[in-house]
């Protein structure tokens, strides 16, 4: 059956804002999403209820918090179908990238070789150029085709015996490309490499599994999920973890610490130091319950509708050129003007209520390659809708007059 954002909206409390004398019409998902009240009120229900730190009390409100944090962590491995050990809680998908980074970085030597592609945000490409610079690892992008998809006859090319690392996104934040992730892994480790997979976006939109995916590590944000800021998710199959060395030093993620040695805990502990994000994990939990019970099937269908009604608008505009149209893409339109600068588009299109992303959306090397200074993304979510994509259109067409 179809699926109706009318009937979830109302559990959005923001949805209702005016921005200005205008209905809020929030295409700017893909940077953050906005969250239903069963996350709102997980977290300050916690924060009401029950909140003390967790695996450090003997109290009862530290017992119920640890039982909490603990239960997200089960939530969410459910979500992906991991296994709890599996799944670190970080601050954020940026942090689980330079987790997994560091880590292998301390077992990469000059002349390695870490393959990414060329439609990778920064979180994907910062924590690999550390170990070009402090380890002389040598990174190589695979190219993108013209439509926005991956060359993946370019990137089987790139991948030889000196290929340590291939660390690729699910889907792009830019593009929308959705990359063959499974086929990627099964070359990376025939290689002998190591596969991490950027899931920030694809996890927002479709089921994921990370036994099928067959990666190493996957790393995603809470944030984008319809839960909160401030705390993310590194899964990693369970001996590929516990080769990683620590990652930042404290409290909870030691075994035994003494003035002339140290141990440290399994994990996922071992990447948990001080206190964690408690009040976001069990947020993120929530956040994982509330999507779970809806029909994730059609409401991916719903946003590629929705992706379809405004890119087809778009393109019979003359001087619009859409950014990234490969086939089975995800809900993400980003796009470029003649003559009018992404920002300028954003700040207009914003007298008329609509939030829409613009600029080099953390993705500076992309943009380049795409020979474009910048550009404006619209991205859709599960509460948006049809007659919301017509008021963008609308307010595009209005805003294109100041250009011509
Ligand atoms: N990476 C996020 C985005 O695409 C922030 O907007």
């Amino acid at each position: 059956m179809a699926f109706d954002p009318n009937l979830i909206r109302g559990e959005f409390p923001i949805l209702s804002r005016r921005i200005g004398d205008r209905p809020l019409v929030y295409l700017d998902s893909a940077a953050s999403a906005q969250k239903p009240e069963a996350v709102i009120e997980a977290m300050t229900g916690l924060m009401r209820h029950s909140y003390a730190n967790v695996h450090r009390g003997l109290h009862t409100l530290a017992n119920e918090t640890t039982e909490l944090y603990e239960k997200a962590r089960q939530k969410v491995a459910d979500f992906i179908h991991g296994d709890p050990d599996e799944i670190v809680f970080t601050r954020g998908a940026t942090e689980a990238l330079n987790l997994v980074a560091s880590g292998l970085g301390q077992q990469l030597t000059e002349g390695d070789e870490v393959l990414l592609t060329e439609m990778e945000h920064h979180a994907n490409i910062v924590p690999w150029h550390f170990l070009r610079e402090r380890k002389g690892v040598v990174l190589r992008f695979a190219p993108i085709l013209p439509d926005g998809a991956l060359d993946l006859a370019a990137l089987e090319g790139m991948i030889s015996a000196r290929t340590r690392v291939v660390s690729i996104v699910h889907m792009s934040n830019v593009l929308g490309t959705v990359n063959p992730v499974q086929r990627i892994a099964s070359l990376a480790h025939a290689a002998g490499a190591v596969m991490v997979v950027d899931a920030c976006q694809s996890v927002v939109h479709s089921p994921l599994n990370v036994k099928e995916l067959g990666a190493d590590f996957v790393a995603f944000s809470g944030h984008k999920l319809y839960g909160p800021t401030g705390i993310g998710v590194l899964w990693g199959r369970a001996d590929r973890l516990a080769a990683l060395p620590p990652w930042q030093g404290g409290g909870e993620m030691i075994d035994q610490v003494d003035f002339d040695r140290i141990t440290y805990a399994a994990p996922p502990l071992r990447f948990e130091a001080g206190t964690p994000p408690i009040v976001e994990a069990v947020g993120l939990g929530a956040a994982v319950d509330w999507i779970s019970t809806q029909d994730r099937g059609a409401i991916e269908a719903h946003e590629k509708a929705l992706y379809r009604q405004a890119a087809q608008a778009l393109g019979r505009i003359n001087g619009v050129r859409i950014l990234g149209e490969a086939e089975g893409k995800g809900a993400v339109l980003s796009f470029v003007l003649e003559g009018a600068h992404a920002h300028d588009i954003a700040q207009l299109l914003d007298r008329y209520g609509v939030a829409v992303r613009a600029g080099t959306h953390c993705a500076e090397p992309l943009m380049r390659r795409l020979g474009v200074s910048s550009s404006v993304r619209a991205s859709f979510a599960l509460y948006n809708t049809a007659e919301e994509v017509d008021v963008f259109l609308d307010a595009l067409d209005r805003t294109r007059t100041f250009f011509t």
